[in-house]
């Protein structure tokens, strides 16, 4: 399953697919985290060290495995390149690894991103929509803010999209306007998750505002997640209760998707 992680800027985004990448990989699923967020912060919030995380390239970045696999040196513009680079053996070998979690952040491609039809932006589409899952892999989406990025390039391949929002008009717009797009670009299943719920008027603010089956559950205001960020460490290696409340989310969407009895049958 590929999930992208959308909403307003600074709702949480990051931070929730940091817990949910080591939830996952605590149930024993292989977790391919991607950061496509251009100002990349997700490593940390999955438990990287400030030094690990300085490791990683931005796939875009990589000029020579570009060439390598399409054929064309990004930013050689007009030339012939492959279409159909293979890029299955990416997470494995060009990413970040802890437990089961792989991180790869995929940078810009420079011509204006994902519409670009240049070899980075070429790669970076066919690594997001060509990566084969076997059964326990899931594919995690840190997405930029807002909607302007958003393509079918951006979110080729991707199964659904979690929108996260915090109790307040403003996020409520960026969520409707995920909402439309994600459905635009042919992305039936789109779930929301509340963050930062501080009193009972704010989470019911929340559940008048989503139907009850696309809302997927609310997470409290944590004191213990902005300790955390301080820190530079990841909420899941603290108290925080979000924790549990991420657990009981994901056990939601399992359910939701099917996916409990699908890895029941699995064996
Ligand atoms: N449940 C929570 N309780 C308290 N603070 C939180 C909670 N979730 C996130 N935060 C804080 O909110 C800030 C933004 O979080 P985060 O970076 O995860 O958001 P984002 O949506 O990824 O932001 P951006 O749009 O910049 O990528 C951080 O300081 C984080 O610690
Ligand atoms: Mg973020």
């Amino acid at each position: 399953m590929k999930i992208a992680i959308s909403g307003k800027g600074g709702v949480g985004k990051t931070t929730f697919t940091g817990v949910l990448a080591r939830i996952l990989s605590d149930r024993g699923y292989t977790v391919i985290t991607v950061d496509a967020d251009p100002d990349a912060n997700l490593g940390s919030a999955i438990g990287f060290t400030a030094e690990e995380t300085a490791t990683v390239r931005p796939i875009a970045e990589m000029a020579d495995l570009i060439e390598e696999r399409t054929g064309a040196r990004p930013g050689s513009m007009g030339g012939i390149f492959k279409l159909n680079p293979v890029v299955n053996d990416i997470p494995e070998n060009y990413s970040l690894k802890k437990e089961r979690i792989r991180l790869l952040t995929l940078g810009r491609a420079k011509k204006g991103g994902s519409g670009c039809y240049c070899p980075e932006g070429v790669f970076l589409k066919q690594l997001l929509g060509h990566l084969l899952l076997q059964s326990k892999e899931v594919v995690l989406l840190d997405m930029e803010a807002g909607i302007e990025h958003l393509s079918r390039g951006s979110t080729r391949g991707v199964d659904a999209f979690i929108v996260i929002v915090e109790p307040g008009k403003r996020s409520l717009q960026t969520a409707a306007d995920v909402k439309r797009m994600a459905s635009d670009l042919g992305v039936k299943t789109i779930f929301v998750v509340g963050n930062k719920a501080s009193s009972e008027a704010e989470r019911q603010f929340l559940q008048e505002h989503f139907e009850e089956d696309e809302l997927l559950g609310i997470l409290s205001y944590d004191r213990a997640v902005i300790d955390a960020d301080l820190k530079g460490v990841s909420p899941y290696d603290t108290k925080a209760g979000v924790i549990r409340e991420t657990e009981e989310i994901l056990d939601r969407l399992w359910k939701r998707v099917g996916k409990d009895e699908e890895t029941h049958h699995a064996g």
